[in-house]
């Protein structure tokens, strides 16, 4: 039987111009802390930005971002709260700190019912925080979000680069667009991953340095986007 709240999803994502997934096929690469500093600095250039935290097992952004205390609003739907210039939207609001064990199943519905009821309203951008790897959200996300747009992250290490050319050759079979890939983490000058890049046809869209401080930022939104980490992440902004 079809799922009737699929095709409400289309619906949904209809005034927004650009959805962006960031994603990567390892863990730990800098995910969240991308997508979190993408999405305030494209909000604090004036774009309409919604942020959604799609990492239903372990959410992050909301730390990074340091909201508390905010619970979307109900009308017809679920309207997010705008906070830190975001609309922001994380399965949080609804496990708060309690772990959220689901199966892959559950996963698929948890994302299909939460993309179905969330009324975003005209955005310039939709970033999303993507779950590690190459498994079922983002294949729920590609079958659901017609109009996503693929940003992947990998670090040094050719252990994530690896994974990195998987995920592409899944994007391009599935003529998925692939925004680029950002280095997280460099610890030097290296330009093997720029090389191995644009040899797999992609856009090599920054290189950001291991930064031992940006721990003490965690939480702190104006700290966040002083450090060299946010001036590295709006190099991203003139590709998307
Ligand atoms: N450039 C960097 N310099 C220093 N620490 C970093 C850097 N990028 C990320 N980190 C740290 O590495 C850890 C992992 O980052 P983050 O949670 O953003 O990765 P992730 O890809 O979202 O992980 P997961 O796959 O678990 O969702 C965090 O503690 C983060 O603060
Ligand atoms: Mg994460």
């Amino acid at each position: 039987m079809v799922d009737p709240r699929v095709s409400i999803i289309d619906e949904r994502m209809r005034d927004i111009r650009k959805v962006i997934a960031v994603s990567s096929g390892k863990g730990g690469v800098g995910k969240s802390l991308i997508a979190s500093i993408l999405g305030l600095t494209l909000a604090k250039k004036g774009y309409k930005v919604g942020l959604f935290d799609l990492d239903f097992t372990s959410p992050s952004t909301h730390i990074i971002l340091g909201i508390e205390g905010v619970q979307p609003k109900e009308d017809k739907g679920i309207i997010p709260p705008k906070v830190h210039g975001l609309e922001y939207m994380s399965i949080v609001y609804y496990s708060r700190d309690q772990a959220t064990p689901l199966r892959g199943a559950d996963v698929s519905n948890a994302l299909i019912e939460l993309l179905s009821i969330t009324k975003w309203g005209k955005l310039d951008f939709l970033v999303l925080d993507m779950p590690p790897g190459i498994g079922d959200a983002t294949l729920d996300l590609i079958r659901l979000i017609k109009k996503a747009e693929f940003l992947i992250v990998t670090t040094p290490s050719q252990l994530a680069f690896e994974t990195v050319k998987k995920l592409a050759s899944l994007l391009n079979g599935l003529r998925v667009p692939i925004v680029g890939v950002v280095e997280n983490m460099k610890m030097n000058q290296s330009e093997t991953i720029r090389q191995q890049t644009q040899k797999l046809g992609l856009t090599y869209l920054s290189g950001i340095p291991y930064d031992p401080n940006i721990e003490k930022t965690i939480g702190k939104t104006n700290r966040l986007l002083d450090t060299r980490f946010a001036k590295k992440v709006e190099q991203i902004v003139p590709s998307l």
